[in-house]
């Protein structure tokens, strides 16, 4: 207690108010300021700066709505209570078990003289990070019809920015690197990969990292997204942005019950790269675990699943073999088969339970795939609880539970959710009466209805409300084409995977060949920080030869496959290449059979966006270490210190790394696996190739 009066006694010391009209909070080193204010016409003004630079010059708070007066100017400040914020929380999965989080908290009450209307921001500042989110008090008219925010971040220089477009129906873009004065979101529209895309203005996606000349990293975001509309950042000047959400068949942009809490919009910033990943600020700022503990029925988990040899073009998802992606690129073959098989599932679940998988994904199982991509007339085709008649999901199920081992589910719904929306009840139910507690759902085309779009308040809606009936039924739930992740995990902690990026799909089929090499290393400083992606690691054939040029392939070495595994934040973490080109290198197996992925604490060891990554994680249920790492084009040399394992212990480690001649273009292949003893004195050197990575496991031995 004595403790806890100190620290308000501090912080009330840190909130100046010089005039009336300016108020000022610093995070609890001081690192962090932000500064409001109010103009002469009433408006209200943020700034932050961090070490004494200025990051975010005056910017406007406001709000416009259509069936309301707007919230932008003529206010006075009714009042400003400062608080400490202290939390100590667990997470059941992620990064880490247990998070101490310190924050200085003002809430600023404002007050329309014209209208007498009142209303709240609420601001918040960590040593990593500032935030602010408006409060919306009870209106007479009821709800509010929000036709834009107005939330502006005016950069003071021009940062280097790493961006996708601000697409309101998909984020699978390829990331770009430019200043941010450069940015030109509306030349990635009509992209021919994606099945569907809407790119309205020169807008980018959140995160949205920026890094400044003098080294200062700033990655701008929001958390606790719940109905609302997905926030992008609207170019408004050469380097400020204003909020802009996306949009709905009306024009408008969300429709709030009042009274309404926002989502925080919030940024992480950080000396280096590596303070980004080390920051739990997006999960501080969502609610506390509103589900209790889900262990009993999910931990995570490493899978297998049908799922890669479709979008190889060696089996398909639908019964009728009208759907092949082989014949897409090769429209004369015929010689599709269906994946999705009693014989082909038992030889995938044989394999799991062999090699020690939980979980054996099964794509293609149910009736619905002769018509899903391609057609706009696709509610109601989808059906989530009838098999195919070559696919027995009890029996299956049974098979695979004798064996220790479980189904993981599917529901693909075409981007047509309120077909689904009638089947989620009956689908969730018919998994639980099968124990199975995993599902992967996919929203894949553009949204119906029409004038939704994947992105906007409607379907951020749906998302989260698959997610607590989800919990209802025990399903934790992996989402594709999803909305971003905005740390609801903590909150809903069955929320356990996404994709919401451009996954390993992309080197089976994608135009332009493959992802490009530095696309690991530049979603782990951006789309990463956003929370878990089911990106789908482990490729031990990189030559996929598909694509429209027979030439595509997964454009890194076998050692960063290795390296995907520490370096992907997920509680799910798939092998996803065909069980015969894992039976074909049994001593690379072995790396991702004896990785782990359920963690007590991680550390970013090293890493520049866009140039390479590395992490070192201990798992809860050991002394053991993993170490992973992940390279863009320029091979480099890697030296890690190992102060983190402990003292005086030993440690015999497993390396799997690049060879010496290894590079992802010439020689992928070339890996060398060695066994060194190791101690926390000890510093780690590991050559990168380019395009290359390693994976090691430090037991430890005394
Ligand atoms: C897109 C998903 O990302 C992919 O993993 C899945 O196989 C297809 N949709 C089919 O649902
Ligand atoms: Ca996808």
């Amino acid at each position: 207690m004595k403790k806890l009066i100190l620290a308000v006694a501090a912080v009330m010391a840190l909130a100046s108010c010089e005039k009336s009209n300016e108020f000022e909070i610093s995070s609890p080193n001081g690192s962090m300021e932000l500064e409001v204010s109010l103009d002469d016409a009433g408006a209200v003004f943020y700034e932050v700066s961090f070490n004494e630079k200025e990051l975010i010059a005056p910017s406007q708070l406001g709000f416009e709505f259509a069936n309301a007066p707007s919230l932008m100017e003529g206010f006075e400040v009714v009042s400003a209570d400062v608080r400490p914020v202290v939390q100590d929380y667990t997470m059941q999965w992620g990064p880490n078990t247990q998070i101490h989080s310190e924050a200085t908290e003002m809430e600023l009450q404002l007050k329309q003289v014209s209208t007498g209307r009142q209303w709240a921001i609420v601001f918040r500042v960590a040593n990593d990070g500032f935030a602010f989110r408006y409060l919306i008090p009870e209106q007479e008219q009821g709800d509010l019809i929000v036709s834009n925010e107005h939330s502006e971040f005016n950069l003071v220089e021009d940062p280097m920015a790493h961006w996708i477009p601000g697409d309101w129906e998909i984020y699978e873009h390829v990331f770009n690197h430019t200043r941010v004065s450069e940015i030109d979101a509306l030349s990635k529209a009509n992209h021919p990969n994606l099945a569907s895309s809407h790119i309205v203005e020169n807008s980018v996606s959140t995160p949205l990292t920026l890094v400044y000349d003098d080294g200062v990293h700033m990655s701008l975001h929001e958390a606790a997204l719940v109905n609302y509309s997905d926030m992008t950042l609207l170019k408004t000047g050469e380097h400020s942005f204003k909020s802009s959400l996306v949009g709905r068949p009306d024009g408008n942009k969300a429709t709030i019950p009042t009274p309404f809490k926002t989502p925080w919009r919030m940024a992480i910033v950080g000396d280096d790269a590596t303070d980004l990943l080390a920051s739990h600020w997006m999960y501080d700022l969502n609610e506390p675990n509103q589900m209790g503990d889900i262990t009993a029925w999910f931990t995570p988990q490493k899978y297998v699943g049908i799922w890669w040899e479709m979008h190889m073009g060696k089996s398909t998802w639908d019964y009728g073999l009208t759907q092949d992606m082989g014949t897409y690129f090769d429209p004369g073959q015929t010689k599709s088969k269906h994946g999705a098989t009693n014989e082909n599932t038992r030889r995938y679940i044989d394999f799991a339970a062999e090699h020690g998988f939980a979980g054996v994904l099964v794509e293609g199982w149910n009736t619905g795939w002769e018509h899903w991509i391609g057609f706009d007339d696709r509610e109601g085709v989808f059906d989530f609880v009838t098999e195919y008649p070559d696919y027995d999901l009890d029996a299956l199920q049974n098979y695979a539970k004798s064996k220790g081992v479980t189904l993981i589910m599917h529901h693909e719904t075409s981007a047509a959710p309120r077909t689904y929306d009638q089947q989620m009840d009956t689908a969730y139910k018919l998994m639980q009466a099968n124990d199975i507690h995993l599902v992967k759902s996919g929203y894949v085309g553009p949204l119906l209805p029409k004038g939704e779009y994947h992105h906007g308040q409607w379907m951020v809606n749906h998302y989260n409300n698959a997610v607590l009936k989800g919990y209802d039924y025990q399903v934790a739930v992996n989402t594709h084409e999803p909305i971003k992740g905005t740390g609801l995990e903590r909150t809903w902690p069955n929320w356990v995977g996404r994709e919401g990026a451009r996954g390993q799909e992309f080197n089976a089929w994608s135009d332009e060949g493959g992802n490009p090499v530095d696309h690991i290393p530049t979603m782990a400083f951006t789309r990463f920080l956003s929370g878990p992606m089911d990106y789908t690691p482990g490729v031990f054939q990189l030559e996929t030869k598909s694509g429209p040029m027979g030439q595509n392939r997964v454009r890194s070495t076998i050692g960063q496959q290795f390296g995907l595994y520490l370096v992907i934040p997920s509680p799910i973490q798939m092998a996803c290449d065909l069980p015969e080109n894992y039976e074909a290198h049994p001593e690379w197996l072995q790396f991702i059979k004896d990785v782990a992925v359920d963690w007590e604490r991680s550390i970013p060891v090293a890493g520049e966006v866009g140039e390479y990554v590395a992490w070192a994680r201990t798992p809860k249920d050991s002394d053991h270490w993993y170490l992973g790492a992940a390279n863009a084009n320029e091979a480099r040399d890697l030296e890690i210190a190992l102060d983190f394992l402990e003292d005086g212990a030993t440690y015999e480690a497993t390396i799997y790394r690049d060879g010496d001649e290894a590079h992802w273009e010439t020689n992928p292949y070339d890996v060398v696996i060695e066994s060194v003893t190791l101690t926390a004195n000890d510093l780690l050197s590991v050559r990168l190739a380019s395009g290359g990575g390693f994976g090691a496991i430090l037991k430890k031995v005394n």
